[in-house]
């Protein structure tokens, strides 16, 4: 479903070259449930920023669905970032000025569906997530916790094949922890392809994860 091919990612800043990725190359199956483990600075945030198609790789080679997209144009890259992919950051990543139901529905607005449906949809997800009592309530209003069910229910509003996870359970007490892992749970069991990372053990979501892929300093093993 998804295959990287030798890829790395250098960023520079000023003199200093750093290397974030070096030489990885993955084959990801669909359906599969990936964890990404490995220490602070690895790679895992760029590796997880470059599968959406959020960053750019600086050499190598990428393959969605047998098709390579590596050199893609950047509209195109939103297009498919925005229809085959839920991204759920470390930082939530909620706008303030809307409520909890705008936020979720946000990822809809290009796709021109209607108000009403956004809203339908958005409800139907805030249910699953035990939030839609928050519905109403300003990004700004809500808990830690309830920020990052909000932002699985964004991630979710498109209904993406594929779940990019980074680090979701770092910022949250160990109630909405369990909340989030029964909608992974969920997730799974539908047959969506799930990569997730995270920098320690996390053994409440030992039981879903097919894979570990471990990073050090750029490279997997
Ligand atoms: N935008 C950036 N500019 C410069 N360096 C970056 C940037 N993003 C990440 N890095 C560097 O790339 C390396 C990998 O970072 P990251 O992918 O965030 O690792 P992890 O998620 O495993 O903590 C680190 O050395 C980090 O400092
Ligand atoms: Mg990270």
């Amino acid at each position: 479903m998804i295959k990287f091919d030798n890829i790395t990612k250098s960023y520079r800043s000023g003199k200093v070259k750093i290397k974030a990725l070096d030489d990885v190359s993955l084959a990801i199956k669909q359906g599969e449930f990936v964890l990404l483990n490995g220490p602070s600075g690895s790679g895992k945030t760029t590796f997880l920023n470059i599968t959406g198609c959020l960053t750019r790789i600086t050499s190598g080679r990428i393959w969605l669905a047998d098709r390579e997209i590596s050199h893609f144009p950047d509209h195109f890259l939103s297009a498919i970032r925005r229809e085959k992919f839920g991204f759920i950051f470390q930082q939530f990543n909620l706008i303030s000025g809307y409520t909890t139901w705008e936020n979720v529905s946000i990822p809809l607005l290009p796709m021109g569906v209607s108000d009403k449906m956004r809203k339908k949809r958005a409800m139907n997800l805030l249910e699953e997530l035990n939030l839609e009592t928050r519905a109403d309530f300003y990004a700004n209003e809500l808990s830690g916790g309830e920020q990052q069910r909000a932002a699985v229910a964004r991630a979710l509003i498109n209904d993406p094949e594929i779940i990019l996870a980074d680090e979701p359970l770092s910022n949250i007490d160990s109630e909405n922890a369990k909340t989030v892992i029964a909608v992974l749970e969920k997730l799974k069991t539908k047959g969506k392809t799930i990569i997730i990372s995270f920098h320690d053990s996390q053994p409440l979501i030992t039981k879903l994860i097919d894979r570990t892929v471990y990073f050090d300093s750029g490279r997997i093993s």
